[in-house]
């Protein structure tokens, strides 16, 4: 995990440590010198992010590549949880989102759908107290109800001690699917009686979905080279920049995710407004 080994801390330092500029609580973090590092040093710290979404996909590729079997690539997979938590955290991201199973992979073998809620379980004991010492709020989208009573007894556990943390907000997306979402709310949002058709508009709509009171993602990221949507946070995407890469999931680093935020920083964000390069001509 990262440089660091699998079992060292998220954050060597207490998150929240007053330091002076991004580079500074990189410090310790990227090698000097290095591609990262380099990286870090073009991003523009007032114009960072708040919301990151990632589509974490290529795992199982990963582990064939490898003649490993897929589950592999999924315990790799979830060692990048970590690097990329790690580097949010640093960057001062205000919520990372990770869509880590979606209501249609329940359709995979029964092995890897248990060998995921078994790493889901095994990784939130391992890390809930560096998630606390490093002031992460973990959070959950998409409806836990169905998933095994370990995975959901740790969530509620690391949630319930992790509800007061101000940092980080690491929303795990479980048992999620973007359209199921949305149906919801529009059943959360009739059923509060006295409502009208004309009294819906978009505010009061999102004030439903399981984003309450989250910024809409800036920037989505997914790996290993697809280009879809995948029914993750249909509502919350509209405006959002993408980013895809090739690399699998299980060999994201930091190095990536600095790449991205570059490339987030280049983008003219317009919102279908024309945007000030546009206005001069
Ligand atoms: C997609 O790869 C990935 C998933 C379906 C699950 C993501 C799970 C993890 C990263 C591990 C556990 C999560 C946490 C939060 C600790 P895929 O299997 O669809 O890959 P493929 O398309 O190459 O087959």
């Amino acid at each position: 995990m990262g440089d660091s080994g699998p079992s060292a801390p998220l954050v060597s330092r207490p998150f929240g440590v007053i330091m002076s500029g991004m580079l500074e609580k990189l410090k310790d973090f990227l090698q000097p010198g290095s591609p990262e590092e380099k990286l870090a040093a073009e991003l523009d710290p007032d114009r960072m992010p708040r919301h990151v979404a990632v589509i974490m996909d290529g795992n199982g590729r990963w582990a064939r590549e490898r003649n490993l079997p897929r589950i592999e690539g999924h315990r790799a997979g979830s060692r990048t949880v970590r690097e990329v938590v790690e580097a949010c955290a640093r960057l001062g991201i205000e919520v990372l989102t990770l869509f880590a199973f979606s209501r249609e992979n329940w359709k995979r073998p029964k092995k890897e759908v248990a060998t995921l809620w078994r790493l889901l379980e095994q990784f939130l004991k391992k890390e809930n107290q560096t998630l606390l010492e490093n002031n992460i709020r973990l959070t959950t989208i998409g409806s836990l109800e169905e998933i095994p009573p370990g995975a959901r007894r740790e969530l509620r556990r690391v949630m319930g001690l992790t509800s007061a943390k101000t940092g980080l907000r690491v929303v795990l997306a479980l048992n999620y699917g973007g359209r199921m979402e949305i149906v919801e709310a529009a059943r959360r949002w009739a059923l509060q009686g006295s409502v009208r058709p004309a009294d819906l508009d978009e505010e009061s709509f999102a004030r439903h979905l399981d984003t309450a009171g989250l910024p809409d993602p800036d920037l989505l990221i997914r790996t290993s080279g697809e280009s879809r949507v995948s029914n993750f946070l249909l509502w919350q995407i509209a405006y959002s920049e993408i980013w895809i890469t090739r690399v699998f999931w299980p060999e994201f680093r930091k190095l990536h995710l600095l790449e991205a935020l570059v490339e987030f920083q280049k983008r003219e964000r317009r919102f279908g407004a024309l945007g000030p390069s546009r206005e001069r001509t």
